[in-house]
């Protein structure tokens, strides 16, 4: 069986995170057993930075697949606390990942826990709001 903990501590290593020095690593677990990878890119004008969810879940759609194809969201994260999706990236997850796809998130510890982006985002906005 895949020890995605360790697969996401090193995933990590390649955050490129010189400013805050906390590193963010996501893997998405497609269908068709494909893994695909995202990491945490900072930027010195901070703002610009872009968390590992949203890399990871960009390179999802770049590879052609889309949320239909994704089974399960793995997340690690520096933190010694149980780690959690920034607000930004609870917002573009729920456009793009199932609500119901099991999200398992890991900390420094290798502790984790498994929720949703039903429990995440609960009335979270979405199109059909812009109707
Ligand atoms: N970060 C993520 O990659 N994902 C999150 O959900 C929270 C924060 C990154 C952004 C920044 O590079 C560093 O963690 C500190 O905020």
């Amino acid at each position: 069986m895949t020890n995605y903990f360790e697969k996401l501590k090193l995933l990590s290593t390649k955050a490129y995170a010189p400013y805050s020095n906390f590193h963010v690593s996501a893997i998405c677990l497609l269908a068709d057993g494909t893994e695909v990878k995202g990491v945490n890119i900072e930027n010195a004008a901070y703002s610009v930075t872009i968390c590992a969810e949203r890399t990871c879940l960009a390179q999802v759609y770049t590879l052609g697949y889309q949320k239909k194809d994704i089974i399960k969201f793995f997340l690690y994260t520096d933190s010694n606390q149980q780690g959690s999706p920034c607000g930004t990236c609870r917002q573009f997850l729920w456009e793009l990942l199932g609500h119901d796809v099991p999200i398992e998130i890991y900390n420094q510890k290798g502790d984790s826990y498994v929720t949703t982006m039903q429990d995440l985002l609960p009335y979270g906005f979405t199109k059909e709001d812009l109707e």
